[in-house]
């Protein structure tokens, strides 16, 4: 459980709320445990049809929490929960939809890419800035991305660290809609109960062929070793150690 997620369920839809407002919506690992245990949940209980992920605030999320990735890669901490979020996300057989208010940073942005009606504000921002941090894509994203918006604008995104907004996530085909702030979980809510009226099985059929889950799912590990070995690297404890300091990073001492 976390005091951070909160759960609500009305005419078969799960909603999934992100509410740590003051922190951006950052994702503690008892978040990504809650989170993950509602969205499992959600694939047997026969009363939710759609599960909705919605945020507090003006943030969707800005990605993995700091001061627990600094943790993990100081050795001080055990293992990162946003790895079983993930894999259940990709294993999720019921219709997931998003409302993204705002800022939506690394795994913010990656868990989109499993979601299958996006909903954004114009004041959306989406990155997913892995190599400034020293560490690698995740949540598939190293295969969804480019499939999705083309290798290079994928690599900027990346590599560069750039973002892509409310109208260009709608143009790439990363959102369905762009909306006003405070119109994005409405809309979002609608679309859910739109979803949740129509046949359950024709649904979990269409979504099962529209994605390859055990690719998704062979990728997501691949990824994570990777990371796992990224997250120790010294580029990332320097990029984590300059957010934590507020601080531009210093990677020049490092040779790849
Ligand atoms: N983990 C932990 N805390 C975070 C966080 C994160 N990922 N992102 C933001 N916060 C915290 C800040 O430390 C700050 O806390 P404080 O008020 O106690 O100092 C609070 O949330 C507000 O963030 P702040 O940086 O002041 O807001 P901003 O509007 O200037 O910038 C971001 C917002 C999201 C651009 C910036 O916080 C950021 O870059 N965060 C890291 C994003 C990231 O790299 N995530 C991991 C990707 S793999």
């Amino acid at each position: 459980m976390s005091e951070h997620i909160k759960l609500n369920q009305e005419d078969g839809v799960l909603e999934i709320t992100f509410a740590r407002p003051d922190k951006k919506n950052a994702l503690s690992n008892a978040m990504y445990d809650a989170a993950r245990v509602a969205l499992e949940d959600a694939q047997t209980d026969r009363a939710i049809r759609v599960v909705l992920f919605s945020a507090e605030g003006s943030a969707f999320t800005a990605g993995n929490d700091m001061g627990e990735f600094a943790n993990f890669a100081s050795g001080q901490a055990g293992e990162l929960q946003a790895l079983p979020f993930i894999q259940a996300l990709a294993q999720a057989e019921k219709p997931v939809v998003a409302a993204v208010p705002g800022l939506a940073v690394g795994v913010g942005m990656t868990m989109l890419l499993h979601c299958d009606l996006v909903y954004v504000a114009e004041t959306a921002k989406l990155s997913a800035p892995f190599v400034n941090l020293g560490l690698v894509p995740e949540a598939a994203s190293s295969l969804l991305l480019p499939a999705r918006i083309g290798h290079v604008r994928a690599f900027a995104v990346f590599a560069l660290g750039e973002s892509i907004s409310g109208v260009e996530a709608v143009i790439l085909g990363l959102a369905n809609k762009i909306l006003p702030q405070d119109q994005v979980l409405p809309a979002a809510r609608a679309a859910a109960q739109a979803l949740a009226r129509k046949p359950a099985g024709s649904l979990v059929s269409t979504k099962k062929m529209m994605r390859d889950a055990a690719a998704l799912l062979a990728r997501i590990d691949q990824e994570n070793a990777v990371f796992a070995e990224r997250l120790k690297s010294e580029e990332a404890r320097e990029a984590l150690r300059a957010f934590l300091e507020r601080r531009p990073p210093d990677f020049s001492k490092f040779e790849s």
